[in-house]
């Protein structure tokens, strides 16, 4: 299975030498090519250059490569796309998402409106809690069917590649089913899904004020479970105000440690929580949410490993302050940017409408919102070598967008579809 697609206005985010993330103001620079055209094979991109394409020598090379091989020749079944007038992007990488979840919250959105705040929901038994009822009465198959409906939505605008996250269950039985569904769907769906664990998401009623007992509990039972069962790589944990302390964090992270969970924590949405610096501490792979980000916690993330993930649809959602995502790259560090589906804070994976909101919000440039959402997303889900950018040898995970004029049209257009074909591990996906 091969595709040639010729005639593309503009191929953007090429790069001759992949790199791992992109910081500060290299982030303000893409490279395209324009009147370009992109080969891809065997679920891989192949080659690319400016046209015209020298089919002949493609050809050529694919043929002497696959001598000793069984897989059919490139002859046998290259399908062609002409994409006069449009322009391909690597799929978008979106690195935080909870979208399996049961049912909706809308009836919150009404208190939300009336002026509750996102912690006065939870402390009435809103919020995650809610959700946990919720999860806990659907099966395995409710879940998975209705995640499905989301990832289908997710794949026909844009994305290639998502990490869920569990925490709808609370108890271990059902952060468990949660991360069977994850598992499920992940062997069936054409996107590249990435597993974590969020067994401390909220306190369980039952164990308000004794919440160190269900720390105990994520550690000496969920996290081993997790772990034999082989259901996730990342170990989250929501460290903010009102929710898991520095001191709960560390237990739990410490103890995915020892399971080869590396961290992927919920920081500073809700005050300067010491999230951010104990995910650095811990060699967190990110940080995400950050509304609450000061110099402090960027002096931090300088010299890490650590990639700040700023999460615009909560923040606009339940009408928060923005991170200060500008500082953040003046200073010298990347950002990545992901939708953070779920039924509480962010509704919505349409990745088009994040690079909408990075560029209105946080006053990005197009540029540095496409980087923010493919190769720094790419990262933060350890994606990198395989995805979130156009070169050789990648995952073919890409889309033709519809004829537009140019980058800055994708977040300009805020709220309708840009993407026209969409193609994963270098098969064409028909809506
Ligand atoms: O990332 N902040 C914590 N967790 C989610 C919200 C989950 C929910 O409200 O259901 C978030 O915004
Ligand atoms: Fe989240």
């Amino acid at each position: 299975m091969a595709i040639l697609i010729t005639n593309i206005k503009e191929l953007v985010q090429v790069e001759e030498q992949p790199v791992t993330r992109v910081a500060g103001a290299a982030m303000a620079e893409i490279k395209t090519l324009t009147n370009a055209w992109l080969y891809i094979e065997q679920g891989r991109i192949r080659d690319f250059g400016t046209m015209p394409c020298d089919e002949l020598r493609l050809m050529k090379e694919s043929a002497s490569d696959q001598q000793n091989s069984s897989s059919p020749k490139m002859q046998d079944d290259l399908s062609r796309i002409d994409a006069t007038g449009r322009m391909v992007f690597p799929s978008f990488c979106d690195a935080h998402t909870h979208l399996v979840y049961a049912g909706s919250r809308e009836k919150e959105y009404i208190d939300k409106i009336r002026g509750l705040s996102y912690e006065e929901i939870a402390r009435r038994g809103g919020g995650i809690l809610n959700s946990a009822r919720r999860l806990h009465e659907a099966t395995e198959e409710e879940l998975t069917e209705q995640a499905s409906a989301r990832l289908q939505e997710i794949m026909m605008t844009g994305t290639g590649a998502v990490e869920i996250k569990s925490g709808y269950g609370l108890n271990v039985e059902d952060e468990l089913k949660m991360l069977r569904v994850i598992r499920r769907l992940k062997a069936t769906s054409p996107l590249t899904i990435v597993p974590t664990f969020l067994g401390a998401h909220a306190v369980p009623a039952a164990y308000i004020g004794r919440q160190e007992v269900f720390v105990d509990l994520v550690i000496r039972e969920m996290i081993p479970r997790v772990a034999e069962e082989g259901l996730a790589d990342f170990i989250d944990v929501f460290c903010d105000r009102g929710f898991f302390t520095v001191v709960d964090t560390e237990r739990m992270l410490e103890a995915g440690a020892k399971f080869g969970l590396r961290p992927k924590i919920h920081a500073n949405e809700l005050d300067y929580s010491g999230g951010i610096q104990v995910g650095v501490k811990h060699n967190a792979l990110s940080v995400d949410h950050l509304e609450f980000t000061g110099e402090e916690e960027i002096q931090c993330l300088l010299n890490s490993e650590t990639m700040p993930v700023i999460l615009p649809g909560a923040a606009f959602f339940l009408g928060m302050r923005y991170a200060p995502a500008r500082a953040m790259i003046t200073a010298g560090l990347p950002v990545a940017m992901a939708s953070d589906f779920n039924p509480g804070s962010s509704p919505s994976g349409n990745m088009q409408l994040i690079l909408s909101m990075a560029c209105i919000n946080y006053r990005m440039l197009p540029a540095e919102a496409v980087h923010a959402v493919t190769i720094n997303g790419a990262y933060a889900m350890g994606l990198n070598k395989d995805y979130g950018s156009i070169a050789r040898g990648k995952v073919a995970n890409v889309f033709i967008t519809r004829p537009i004029p140019g980058i800055e049209f994708m977040p300009y257009a805020f709220g309708s579809n840009k993407v026209e074909t969409v193609i994963l591990n270098g098969k064409v996906i028909n809506g």
